[in-house]
């Protein structure tokens, strides 16, 4: 009998929607397709494949799945030394432990699935020898060579559905509603929230945003009748002072800050700077909890299929993507090594400018 192909599936860093639909996709269609094929699920992201905490899958395990949130791999979070290596807590490299895991269960691929950092420690992991195929996964949607990820339509949907139940009681009071986001570095999410729910001003990690534009704007609008106004901010929202900032000079900001978060210290300016009640709404990881919306199952699941195909192919060390519309696939060194941050000249910022939205500028 022909010896079976063996791969490992891996889930890291923050979860989001869409993750199993992936594995499913994976899974169904290289089952389908090869005839003699073993695949292995390693338990919380990389700590399996470090610890050897694995479960053989058998086809039943990727039935039932595809509308199911979360992952159900589990995942969790490693630390990164950037491009050099992935270490324990007390800093030793844990490179040698996943070479071991997966020379003992004699894999022929690990299909991981994540974002930014999990790309990163992908890289590495494909340097150390073992053969790769990631897949593009996060809310963000800021991984480079990709048009999109799964989960981010599915928070843009639950983001926009946010500010949708927010209009009524904005309005019914006359407040300022700030919302923030998640995209502590792009601001895909909140722009296409804030488009798709009609916010009035859209605060993005790439143009920095001056408050007292801002305020003038609101101010303009009660004036002109508009008796509410919603902000939609994104987590890493920063103002045109703030940016100056060095990097250590912003961890000081805001360890001293009496502020929790960046759209509480907005709201807060915001009142003071146009007397109008103000309030902040923080819908936080609800964005990336529950089924995927219908769009992320359909690309979590071509997403998979792609994936098999690579494996079938022997083409290791690429990340699968979508790019016009087609589904391909680049080299994970150039995935790893870039950040798909929002184009300041990016169409859809002249959209929302088109129509009267403030982008903080
Ligand atoms: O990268 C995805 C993301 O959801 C970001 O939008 C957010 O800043 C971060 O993860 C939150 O991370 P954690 O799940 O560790 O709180």
């Amino acid at each position: 009998m022909k010896r079976a192909t063996r791969v490992g599936l891996i889930t890291s860093g923050g979860d989001c929607q869409g993750l199993n639909a992936a594995i499913r996709g994976v899974g169904k269609a290289l089952f389908h397709r090869v005839d003699n094929i073993e695949i292995y699920g390693m338990f919380d992201g990389y700590r399996g494949l470090i610890e050897s905490d694995y479960k053989f899958m058998e086809p039943k395990d990727f039935s039932g799945i595809l509308t199911e949130g979360g992952t159900i791999l589990g995942t969790s979070r490693q630390r990164y030394v950037p491009g050099k290596d992935i270490v324990d807590d007390e800093g030793n490299s844990v490179i040698p432990q996943m070479l071991n895991t997966y020379n003992r269960l004699n894999l022929d691929c690990l299909v991981i699935m994540g974002g930014n950092g999990t790309q990163k420690s992908a890289k590495l992991i494909s340097d150390a020898g073992m053969n790769v195929i990631t897949l593009p996964k996060t809310i963000d949607n800021d991984i480079w060579g990709t048009d999109t990820t799964f989960g981010f339509q599915s928070a843009v949907d639950i983001a926009t559905n946010v500010i949708d139940y927010l209009h009524s009681t904005a309005s019914s009071h006359g407040r300022i509603f700030v919302v923030e986001l998640m995209g502590r570095d792009a601001g895909w999410l909140t722009l296409q929230a804030g488009i798709g729910s009609g916010a009035d001003v859209i605060l993005i990690p790439e143009i920095p945003y001056d408050l007292n534009k801002v305020a003038d704007m609101l101010i303009a609008r009660r004036k002109a009748g508009r008796g509410f106004s919603i902000v939609a901010c994104a987590e890493g929202a920063v103002s045109v002072d703030d940016v100056k900032l060095d990097e250590e000079e912003s961890r000081r900001k805001r360890e001293n800050s009496k502020h929790s978060t960046v759209s509480y210290e907005i709201a807060a300016r915001l009142e003071q700077l146009t007397g109008q009640d103000t309030r902040v709404t923080v819908p936080g990881h609800y964005q990336r909890g529950g089924p995927p919306c219908a769009y992320d199952r359909v690309l979590a699941t071509q997403f998979g299929v792609a994936a098999a195909d690579l494996i079938i192919n022997k083409q290791y060390g690429r990340m699968v993507a979508i790019q016009g519309g087609q589904i391909t696939s680049i080299p994970l060194a150039d995935a790893a090594s870039k950040t798909k941050f929002l184009p300041v000249d990016h169409p859809m910022i002249q959209v929302a400018r088109d129509i009267g939205i403030s982008m903080g500028d």
